[in-house]
């Protein structure tokens, strides 16, 4: 088995050493992905394999990254790999969402159950795997505050040397905090995600950084066992869409590159559909996929969104993106700041809860389905990408009525649950609980 990087432009595809620390293109500036020989054994024994491992406990067994190794190729043997037990994440059927979204069923492939509590944790203990390889002591990423969170506990766990870069004032405090406790250096720009990644592009070389943002090909490696797992969990039985949200696009790319691979190797018969949403206010991808010419990304100068997991206005990886988009045949989609309040809320009323940007899914297949593009009876899994703790601000605002969109409108409480302040008298609780 061999591993290379490729540029993942057509008419480029210049191939470099799998250990070449480079994030684009030398030749074109494209982006670049990792590519594997064909395998030596038979991929349809793998699936045996892979459901054995599922009874070890072999940390790389029980992770739900590295239990599907076969897939993601790129260490070599003596390489050294940190995991916290990632992926094995549960599909949580979810019948009141279903309803609210036009749908007979619908299940949650839920990534919230991460050691983070994000799907980053799939991508980094890949990204993470790759420093150790490269003998890189000091790792960082720009973040909106998930990969950061993830970042600062695979990286020491690691005993790496983390430094993170977060737009000010514009990352809920749940991730903030993970990054403070996993001690990781944190500074805080004042500038918009694009900006400092922008900046971070330009100086991680010089300052000996190694970059472990969506842009590096081995997070994305990991993030494709999202959907080897969601695929073995299913019995292989492939789904008429996956439905998630899009922000940086790293998880678009991945989850295409997962499908797409596990078809050339007869692992899957068909590709389910992708289906990305994005928020209105930053809704770059959404813009290109519905223009006449998707050559050049009409990137959002000032993104806006409550959530500000996917507050980004110049996604890096919409090249990907768009080629996984539209060799699955799938569809992008955009929702309001109301929309994804209403379905953050429906989705906790199923007891699964998750946060604003995951809700983009549910808000998404609302639309979708009364549009007509998903039909009522589609097997469809949407994908939570954060746990419902990450932002207890937006969640006890819009429960109290106090929610208000980037431009200052009143978000509704449509689905609000209110607590109340009671006296200590008997009395009056069994008035209160009988009506
Ligand atoms: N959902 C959540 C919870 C996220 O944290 C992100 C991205 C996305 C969706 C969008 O995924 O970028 O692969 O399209 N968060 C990044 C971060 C940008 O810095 O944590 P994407």
């Amino acid at each position: 088995m061999t591993a290379e990087l490729a540029c993942f432009e057509e008419r480029c595809r210049a191939r470099f050493p799998i250990t070449e620390v480079i994030y684009n293109c030398p030749r074109c500036g494209g982006l670049l992905e990792a590519v594997y020989s064909a395998p030596e054994t038979s991929p349809a024994a793998w699936k045996t394999r892979w459901r054995e491992r599922r009874m070890s406990n072999d940390p790389m067994d029980q992770s739900g990254v590295w239990r599907y190794r076969e897939l993601i190729p790129f260490l070599s043997g003596d390489s050294r790999v940190v995991s916290l037990r990632e992926g094995s994440t549960p599909l949580l059927e979810a019948p009141r969402a279903a309803r609210y979204g036009g749908l007979d069923r619908l299940v949650f492939k839920h990534q919230g159950y991460n050691p983070t509590g994000s799907f980053k944790d799939n991508g980094m203990t890949c990204g993470v795997a790759q420093a150790l390889r490269l003998g890189r002591r000091r790792v960082a990423c720009v973040s909106t505050g998930n990969t950061s969170a993830s970042m600062a506990a695979y990286a020491s766990a690691a005993g790496l040397q983390a430094v993170i870069f977060l737009p000010h004032g514009n990352i809920a405090h749940g991730k903030l905090v993970q990054a403070l406790e996993y001690g990781a250096r944190t500074l805080q720009v004042d500038a918009n995600f694009d900006q400092i990644l922008a900046l971070v592009r330009r100086i991680a070389e010089p300052l000996g950084i190694y970059l472990v943002n969506s842009i590096n090909p081995f997070r994305i490696e990991g993030q494709k066992t999202i959907m080897v797992e969601m695929m073995d969990q299913r019995d292989w039985r492939e789904p008429d869409w996956v439905v998630l949200p899009g922000g940086n696009l790293g998880n678009t790319s991945a989850f295409g590159k997962a499908l797409r691979e596990m078809l050339q190797l007869g692992l899957i018969r068909r590709l389910p559909r992708l289906a990305v949403i994005q928020a209105e206010g930053s809704a770059p991808f959404y813009e290109l996929f519905h223009s006449p010419d998707r050559s050049r990304l009409p990137r959002v100068e000032h993104p806006q969104t409550l959530a500000t997991a996917i507050r980004i206005g110049d996604p890096v990886s919409w090249p990907k993106a768009l080629h996984e988009v539209t060799a699955s045949n799938g569809v992008v989609e955009r929702v309001s700041e109301q929309e994804i309040a209403d379905a953050k809320a429906v989705i906790g009323q199923c007891g699964i809860g998750c946060e604003p940007a995951s809700a983009a899914t549910l808000a998404g297949i609302h639309k979708l389905v009364a549009a007509g593009t998903i039909r009522a009876d589609a097997d469809v899994v949407a994908v939570l990408t954060g746990n419902v703790l990450k932002d207890p601000d937006y969640i006890y605002r819009y429960h109290s009525g106090e929610l208000k969109a980037p431009d200052g409108s009143q978000i509704m409480a449509n689905f609000g649950n209110h607590s109340l302040l009671v006296p200590c008298e008997e009395s009056q609780i069994r008035i209160l609980l009988n009506n």
